[in-house]
């Protein structure tokens, strides 16, 4: 892996010690799907573990941090400056499903501002890590986003919510970008979508109400491999709105316009 600072090895150590229980729990719910239990609370199980064992890690290496994760919830610390921001296992339904598409969030918000990000895809040992002002990187490889300038041969992730399922504005929404862009993929980890973005994988990704510890560490995952992100209006709310879109810098405003009108179209503005 490429050098991070000390802080950034603190975050891969305790995500790889994570993913290891996940990985371990995933190969039991591929058998444990018909079970009497059901996969539906082995997967909080590992959920609940792996969120264990991320904060016991990160509060080891940085005791006074304020806590934001997803399973434990909120925690002031006594350093008011700092704060993780984690999710311990995103793609919860593809994992309960055996679908090997799920990741360790994790982010470091140092005065409201997200300064380092790791996103950590255990089935393929793939690990995305950045820092402000030092780049991304996936393992030690840097990243770059993608250079496509043509929306129409751009291939665009999104998300939708369960909640957001019965919405036919949101399901127009997706048909009218799909009319314009070479693909729509849905592919169900917020913290992936945005990891592949950084990556040059994708062009570009939307989702609405999504929340803080999805976004925190993909945001700056892709910022620091030269792409954009911002809520859907163009602002910065994310991480309040839980609204996202990043893209390069060609295609974010050629994405927005899209999702805008689509959703003026679908009279969900
Ligand atoms: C979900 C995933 C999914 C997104 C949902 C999120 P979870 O997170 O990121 O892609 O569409 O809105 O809640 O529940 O798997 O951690
Ligand atoms: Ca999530
Ligand atoms: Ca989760």
């Amino acid at each position: 892996m490429a050098l991070g600072s000390p802080v950034i090895n603190v975050m891969v150590a305790a995500a790889r010690k994570a993913a290891r229980g996940l990985v371990r729990d995933f190969g039991e719910v591929e058998q444990l799907q018909v079970s009497i239990k059901g996969p539906a609370d082995f997967v909080s199980a590992a959920d609940i573990k792996a969120d264990r064992t991320l904060k016991a890690e990160l509060s080891r290496a940085r005791p006074g941090y304020g806590l934001l994760f997803e399973e434990s919830g909120a925690a002031e610390g006594t350093d008011k400056r700092h704060r993780w921001i984690v999710d311990p296992l995103d793609g919860t339904m593809n994992f309960l499903h055996g679908i090997p598409h799920f990741a360790i969030s994790i982010g470091l918000e140092r005065d409201g501002e997200i300064v380092a990000g790791v996103v950590y895809e255990p089935t393929r040992d793939e690990l995305y890590w950045a820092e402000k002002g030092v780049g991304a990187f996936l393992n030690d490889r840097r990243l770059r986003v993608s250079a496509r300038r043509q929306i129409s041969e751009a291939v665009i992730a999104t998300g939708l919510r369960p909640s957001d399922r019965d919405k036919p504005s949101r399901m127009s929404l997706m048909a009218a970008v799909t009319a314009n862009v070479a693909g729509v993929r849905r592919f169900g980890a917020a913290a992936l979508d945005l990891a592949y973005v950084a990556a040059g994988r994708l062009d570009g990704f939307w989702e609405f109400g999504l929340s803080p510890w999805d976004i925190a560490a993909g945001m700056l995952l892709v910022r620091e491999a030269g792409g954009y992100v911002s809520d859907l209006s163009g602002g910065q709310s994310m991480m309040t709105s839980g609204d996202i879109l990043a893209a390069n810098d060609h295609l974010h405003l050629p994405l927005a316009a899209l999702v805008r009108e689509a959703r003026r179209a679908g009279g969900d503005a």
